[in-house]
């Protein structure tokens, strides 16, 4: 919710802002992410509250609860919800993901996945040649549909005629309103106005015939924004070869898991890959991409560029785009002036540190 209407601009916006740590080193880069926004409300003046909620593998491990209906009812009062990290090394691979991530995005219908693809000065790529003048683009991903239903079956499970079928839902709504945000995103990022469909037309018959339908009759109404088609496998090539060539594109929930991990190894790892599950409509989450990272749980090592970027895009999504800008230039600041490397230990600075030379920027800029 964006306070600013209706007020007489004497006082300051404020938000309150539900945080879930999480688990392994969410925690640790959550609370370098605080830091900074808290620098960013000071010198932008608005206000943050931070409610914080326990949710994660302890809490799982303790009271085998995921996430409970009155929490999601509270979520649902916040403007926005701040997210570390989920993935418990003692918890089967599955559990807290869908029990609470995916919960979450369903639930709250973040129907949005905004990964933006940025290379920031003085990162290492690991393509040849390239450098942030030619990696800056933004991956639109749905995040309620597609194989993510969760829907399909067993037949005979466990025998050697045994079928398992997986569904993938596709809905006109669905894609419609993740292209119409894709092209309206497009718009007032205003850089080369280009959006790219991605899918898979040739092979997957009835998915992308709706997407590419819905999308050529949506763009119509967007005739400032040129649009084009990519295959999924092909654009996995783009990506290494002319990642210059993307502005926007907007794709499926499962592509999108994909083309997303690609997207952050060339942005610089998970040091720095930032997203937003956004539900233009209602409570939005923005989280680090990166995962737990149990190894370097509790040794000050970890990078915690990813959630300070996480934090500066939930400033952007609540209306502080002063601030927002303030916050992705320190990020800057500190890539290409500071920090040797992104990969935890590797930074030549603690984790704390970074956070601090991140807030400080902020402060003063
Ligand atoms: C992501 C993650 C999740 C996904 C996992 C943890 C369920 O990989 O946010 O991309 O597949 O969406
Ligand atoms: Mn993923």
């Amino acid at each position: 919710m964006n306070h600013k209407e209706g007020s007489l601009n004497i006082m300051s916006n404020s938000y309150s802002i539900a945080v879930i740590p999480g688990d392994g080193t969410g925690p640790e880069v959550v609370r370098e992410g605080i830091k900074v926004l808290e620098s960013a409300s000071r010198r932008f003046g608005f206000k943050m509250d931070f409610s914080h909620y326990d949710l994660g593998g302890d809490r799982y491990l303790k009271t085998g609860e995921t996430l409970t209906d009155s929490i999601i009812e509270e979520l649902r009062r916040h403007d926005a919800i701040y997210l570390g990290a989920i993935g418990h090394p003692d918890v089967k691979p599955g559990i807290l993901e869908r029990g609470i991530l995916l919960r979450l995005r369903f639930e709250l219908d973040q129907y949005i996945n905004l990964r933006p693809i940025k290379l920031y000065p003085g990162v290492e790529c690991p393509l040849k040649d390239k450098g942030p003048e030619h990696i800056d683009f933004v991956v639109v991903r749905e995040n309620t549909e597609g194989l993510y239903v969760g829907g399909g079956a067993f037949l005979r499970r466990g025998t050697p005629n045994e079928v398992a079928i997986q569904e993938s839902v596709n809905t006109r709504l669905g894609a419609e309103r993740c292209i119409r945000f894709a092209l309206q995103y497009c718009r007032k990022r205003n850089k080369s106005r280009k959006l790219t469909l991605c899918g898979k037309t040739n092979v997957l018959t009835y998915a992308w015939d709706l997407w590419q339908r819905t999308f050529e009759e949506v763009s119509k109404e967007y005739p400032d924004i040129q649009t084009d088609y990519a295959h999924v496998d092909a654009i996995t090539m783009w990506f290494v070869k002319n990642p210059e060539w993307f502005d926007v594109i907007v794709t499926d929930n499962m592509f999108g898991d994909i083309i997303t991990d690609l997207g952050a190894m060339i942005q610089g790892g998970m040091g720095i890959a930032a997203g937003g599950n956004i539900n233009p409509e209602g409570v939005s989450m923005f989280e680090p991409i990166g995962g737990s990272a149990p190894k370097y749980t509790g040794k000050n090592v970890i990078n915690p560029l990813a959630a300070i970027c996480a934090g500066g895009m939930m400033l952007e999504h609540l209306g502080e785009d002063a601030a927002a800008a303030a916050v992705e230039k320190a990020v800057m600041e500190v890539t290409g002036k500071h920090i040797n490397s992104l990969a935890a230990g590797r930074m030549g600075y603690s984790t704390s540190e970074v956070g601090d030379l991140v807030a400080d920027y902020v402060s003063r800029l």
